[in-house]
């Protein structure tokens, strides 16, 4: 019998919204589909055992519910060939803003107790996020204040753009992985954990990133997207441009399944009740860092797309401008950049006195300095005319969805011992393409 090495290796703990509840490789409940009730936990053991998440009502009787799921081995594909299981179970049918204790793993082994508030369904609620890329196991400058803030209570969900542990998640056979998801467990365990895919994780086909975390859709957590209040949220792999080896087809399949998330999130219904739409991307299409990244190129893949494929693939600027998608969030630059609405390399601002009320094209922001091994990069010393607003500080973003018209973004400098240095808000009377004219 398998020994659940509970107090060995800690759990790595996660939670998950799961908007459809189609988990890849775990059975999707017949009720949970497109479920706004529902939340995916997600650990690891060493050794094979049931998989099982006793929960109840903060207040009432202690882990009255029990929900089961499924396990499945991750072979590591590095030199020791590391065996792990990752469990997946699914919370369904809970209740809008309640607050839930609960526990995983099996009679073999606990994790420790956490509580988390299940997702508030409404389209008028105002969801506050904390958003970041690049944050690692070394140096995770903005940990402790991102731990200490979602445990208070101030975020409804985490979106974390990209590379998590910079050192990359495959590293000491993954044990780089185990002990970069032990770091955000005490995040991770408390509000909804949602990823997109970085450069770091390329290694072995992003076998590690794709095992270990759990978003919505069928895509091994590779691109998804998912509502929360009046915002709809998409998440994407820019990745698929730079690492051809692993097929170019998935620049194809990315891009069609982009279309038609946006075209459905656009359909007047749709849009009528979630005008917010909103991107995130490791890989930003602009920056004015001091790198030879894509971002620095006028012609950066993930803006313009490839020329050297056959058929040559297309970026995603025009995609993301036709459907009038209004911010995108970026990391991979480890500052922090706040752009003009721009579009085709050009600011259009929605006045000069109010460049971001009714802005004429998406707003980007660039937030990849949470804080690892890499340290902050530099700046080009004379940006383009999109640049608004550039620091080399540790910190992160918070973004508040607030209703269908406003949108608050503040950005927190760590070094600054939590100062905030940077806030705008979006104003948009209109949503879609028409706002832009
Ligand atoms: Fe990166």
């Amino acid at each position: 019998m398998g020994v659940f090495n509970l107090l060995k290796f800690p759990v790595a703990l996660k939670l998950y919204l799961c908007t459809q509840c189609k988990s890849f490789r775990l059975k999707a409940p017949d009720n949970c589909l497109n479920s706004p009730g529902s939340m995916a936990v997600t650990w690891t053991t060493f050794n094979e055992t049931e998989s099982k998440v006793e929960y109840g009502l903060l207040g009432g009787r202690l882990f009255e519910m029990i929900a089961k799921g499924g396990a499945t081995l991750f072979v590591d594909s590095g030199k020791e060939k590391r065996k792990m299981y990752i469990h997946r179970v699914t919370l369904t049918d809970l209740k809008p803003a309640a607050t839930y204790v609960y526990h995983c793993g099996s009679d073999e082994g606990w994790s420790e107790v956490f509580s988390f508030t299940a997702l508030n369904d409404s389209t008028s609620f105002s969801p506050r996020f904390a958003l970041y890329g690049d944050m690692g196991n070394e140096n995770p400058q903005s940990l402790a204040r991102l731990q200490k803030e979602t445990q208070l209570g101030m975020y409804d969900a985490i979106l974390h753009i990209g590379k998590p542990a910079c050192h990359s998640l495959f590293q000491d056979n993954a044990r780089i992985g185990d002990e970069f998801m032990r770091q955000i467990q005490s995040i991770a365990a408390y509000v909804p954990y949602m990823t997109c895919p970085g450069n770091h994780e390329s290694t072995y086909n992003f076998s590690n990133y794709r095992n270990r975390f759990t978003m919505p859709g069928q895509t091994e957590s590779l691109w998804y997207s998912w509502n929360l209040g009046s915002a709809h949220i998409i998440s994407l792999s820019t990745e698929v441009y730079f690492y051809l080896d692993f097929g170019q087809e998935l620049i194809f399949k990315q891009y069609e399944w982009l279309m038609k998330d946006l075209e459905e999130a656009n359909k007047p219904e749709n849009r009528a009740v979630r005008p917010w739409i909103l991107t995130m991307g490791h890989r930003p299409m602009y920056c004015s860092d001091d790198d030879q990244d894509d971002c620095t190129q006028f012609d950066s893949y993930v803006r313009l797309g490839r020329s050297d494929t056959e058929p040559p693939a297309p970026g995603l600027e025009d995609l993301f401008y036709r459907y009038g998608v209004d911010v995108e969030l970026w990391a991979h630059e480890h500052t922090y950049e706040r752009l003009w609405p721009v579009y085709g390399d050009k600011v259009y601002n929605g006045s000069k006195e109010q460049p971001y009320v009714n802005p004429k094209a998406p707003v980007h922001i660039i937030t990849g300095s949470a804080g690892c091994r890499e340290k902050t990069d530099r700046f080009n010393p004379n940006p383009k005319e999109w640049s608004a607003f550039r620091s080399m500080d540790y910190g992160y973003t918070r973004m508040q969805v607030v209703n269908a018209t406003h949108l608050y973004l503040e950005q927190v400098s760590d070094d600054q011992y939590g100062k905030v240095i940077d806030s705008i808000w979006v104003e948009k009377e209109k949503h879609g393409f028409s706002a832009w004219f």
